[in-house]
Order: structure tokens, then sequence, then C-alpha cells
């Protein structure tokens, strides 16, 4: 199987720049890549977001909204990345399980058993190699967001941008928590720098990630 590689981070770090740069140096090298992220990813589970995101949503009970990224998360795994993960395709996701864990766990309260049961039956054990957890502080995360948002006149995606600024401090909490329970898996990205010094981070942890993969063969 190829690796399996994710990127999580509060609103605003930047990932999905970083994503798309490391997708394009990987495809430059010649390897076969799979750019994806979550919620989302196929068709059905693009309309799960389309539903998970909309601001009109705000009445959306945090049980609904914890089983509708499993069922997201179900789909994608079976339509996109097993199959390109089984073919020997690099898989790069924008969100995974971590986020369900901080979000759903740290952010909302859920129990974190339970978060840990579904992810189970969603993934069906499809777990990632490598997590790069951007990581920044809220004030200027949120900032970053809500420019973009302002910049790009689309707020059809903005339910947990609106949220209080204590939710996303806790999710931020959670996620340095399950990088230090779990520090060989998810490493730390300074996400403060400017883009082209997070992108050497970036690249510096993937190169060392798959010649240690490569050797290991
Ligand atoms: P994005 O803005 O990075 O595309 O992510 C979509 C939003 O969904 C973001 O606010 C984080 C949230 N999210 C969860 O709350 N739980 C999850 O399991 C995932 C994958 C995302």
């Amino acid at each position: 199987m190829a690796p399996f590689i994710t990127f999580e981070g509060i609103e605003g770090s930047g990932k999905t720049t970083q994503i798309r740069l490391l997708a394009e140096r990987l495809t430059n090298q010649n390897q076969q890549v799979v750019q994806t992220r979550e919620p989302g990813g196929c068709p059905i589970a693009d309309q799960i977001r389309g539903i998970l995101l909309h601001p009109d949503n705000a009445s959306m009970d945090s049980r609904t909204e914890l089983l509708l990224y499993a069922a997201a998360r179900a789909q994608h795994i079976e339509q996109i990345i097993r199959p390109a993960l089984k073919t020997g395709k690099i898989v790069l996701c924008d969100r995974f399980t971590d986020a369900t864990l901080a979000y759903q766990g740290d952010g909302r309260g859920l129990n974190r058993d339970l978060i840990l049961q579904l992810n189970r039956l969603a993934t069906g054990n499809c777990l990632p190699d490598l997590t790069l957890l951007f990581d920044m502080p809220v004030e200027i995360g949120l900032g970053r967001a809500k420019q973009r948002e302002t910049e790009t006149q689309d707020s059809s995606e903005g339910r947990f941008e609106r949220e209080k600024f204590d939710f996303h401090k806790r999710i931020r909490e959670g996620y340095l928590a399950l990088a230090k329970a779990e520090p060989q898996r998810i490493r730390i990205i300074d996400a403060e720098k400017p883009a082209a010094d997070v992108s050497l981070q970036v690249f510096s942890v993937i190169d060392e990630f798959l010649s240690q993969q490569e050797e290991a063969i």
C-alpha cells in the first residue's frame, strides 16, 4: 500500500495551499498522487459537505454533525482513498479522523470513545501513516479565514468559522494533545511562519518520511 498522508489544523492555518504545493512537487518528481479533502472528495461526500458547512444549518445537533462526518468519510474511503492506495498512489488528504476528535470531541464536547468507535466504523482501519499538523495562534488563523471569506465573497462554507473564539482555542489545544500522544505519526508544522518557510518545513518532513518508507521496502 502507498502512503496515506493527512493535513490538519485550525481554520486559516494555510494547509490547503500547502497540500497543493506538495502535490505539485511530488508530481514533478514522477510520483503518482491523489489530492483530496474531508468532508468531501467524491460526489456523495461533497453533498454531505454542503449540508455540514452551510451557515443556514446553525441549528444542527452535534450528534447529527458527528454522524454526517462519519457518513461522508465512509463513502470517501471506499470510493477514493482505498482504491488509490491499493494502486500505489500517495494520498494527500486535507483533514481526516483527527479533525473529528478535535472539532467534535474537544470543540463540541462529544464523548471521545464514541468518536473513536465511529472513526473505526467509517475507516475500516484505513488510517494515516503520517499527519502534518499546521499549528498557529487562533487569532491569526481566524483572521486569515475571515479575510479569505471577504475576498472570495463566498460564505457558503462558513458555519464553523462563525463559532466563538474559545471553540477554536479548544480545537487547537485538542490537536496539540493528539500530536503529543502520537509524536511519530503527527508532526507539527509552524504555520505562523511565511508561506515559503512553511513549504520548506513540509518538504523536509515529507522527504524524510518517504525515504524511510523506501528503506523499509
Ligand atoms: P476545511 O475548511 O478545512 O475544508 O474543513 C471543513 C470544516 O469541517 C472545518 O471547519 C473543520 C470541519 N471538520 C469537522 O468539524 N470534523 C471533521 O471530521 C472534519 C473532516 C472537518
